[in-house]
């Protein structure tokens, strides 16, 4: 039997890595996870060829520059991957009728809102990243209506570089440590992401659903209130205290506010939000047994 292909970008990244794991109970579709080797974004004419050699079903792009405060010095780079390279994906995409999905991020919003953002909420990027991935979203559309494009926010898991890693690795050197209390989001443990991508997918038999949706875990946090989480699971000897942002800058500027609204996407896919809570003790517990 001819079995659909599902193409992932960013194999090595945390989302990539995410898919890579739960990929085994979807043996209905073959896979091919490319790394940056494989297909490096940033060089955007190889792209169209690329997909077109390998015809895959479903392209899903978990690649990204993602390097937040880097991005406002490396913007060439950073908006050729982000915004050119998900163009050209789209595009390719609908040439050959494939469902392409794309991930995008709640830094295309100010920070400036007070209640959970929808997913037509007005953008305006807060950093030059967020542009770019802002960009990223219209050219896809713009290319391929039929894109179905997921903001996320927060996103950690057990592989690669994370806020739950940093906090733990730190929390084990230190007896203090100062976290700022005065952003609030939503965390996203990758795996759930992925799970909700495969959900989706098994669950597309047209192209009936197409443009925005939001996810992330369920609860409304600061990163301070994260943070002693963190300590409190991992049973760690370390105080955390809260700092406004002032005293903690960065290159790249960060939302007050990010939280956003997932009900479309649970309720056209029929996905139950998990609680941060619970997919943090999930992550932690996991970690004891990871070696990267
Ligand atoms: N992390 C977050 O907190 C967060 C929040 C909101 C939205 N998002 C979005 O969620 C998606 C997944 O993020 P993530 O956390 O999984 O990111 P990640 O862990 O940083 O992974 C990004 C992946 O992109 C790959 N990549 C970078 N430049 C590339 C290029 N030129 N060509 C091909 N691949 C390239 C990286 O390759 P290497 O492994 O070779 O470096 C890496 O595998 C991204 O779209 C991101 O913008 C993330």
């Amino acid at each position: 039997m001819h079995k659909p292909l599902i193409l992932v970008t960013g194999s090595n990244g945390q989302l990539g890595w995410s898919l890579q794991k739960i990929a085994t109970n979807y043996t209905q579709y073959n896979f091919l996870f490319a790394t940056r080797e494989q297909l490096d974004l940033s060089n955007t004419s190889t792209i169209a060829d690329f997909i077109h050699q390998h015809q895959p079903a479903y392209l899903i792009n978990c690649a990204a520059y993602t390097a937040v405060d880097k991005a406002e010095t490396e913007q060439e780079l950073a908006i050729n991957i982000n915004a050119y390279a998900v163009a050209e994906m789209a595009k390719a995409c609908a040439s050959i009728g494939a469902k392409f999905i794309t991930i995008s991020t709640d830094y295309v919003f100010d920070g400036n809102g007070t209640m959970p953002y929808q997913t037509n909420h007005t953008t305006n990027p807060v950093n030059y990243y967020g542009y770019t991935k802002w960009l990223g979203e219209k050219l896809a559309l713009e290319n391929n209506a039929a894109t179905i494009i997921i903001r996320t926010s927060w996103v950690y898991c057990e592989h690669g570089n994370n806020f739950v890693k940093t906090m733990l690795r730190l929390m084990k050197l230190r007896t203090e440590i100062n976290v700022v209390n005065d952003q609030i989001g939503s965390p996203t443990y990758a795996p759930d992401l992925a799970n909700a991508i495969f959900t989706i997918i098994t669950k597309l038999t047209d192209n009936q659903f197409a443009g925005i949706y939001h996810f992330s875990n369920a609860g409304i946090i600061s990163w301070h209130q994260f943070a002693e989480k963190i300590c409190l699971l991992a049973k760690l000897n370390c105080t955390v205290h809260a700092i406004p942002t002032s005293a903690y800058p960065t290159p790249a500027k960060r939302p007050k506010y990010s939280v956003m609204d997932t009900t479309a996407i649970s309720k056209d896919f029929d996905i139950a939000m998990i609680n941060w809570e619970e997919s943090l003790k999930t992550c932690i517990n996991n970690l004891e047994n990871y070696h990267q």
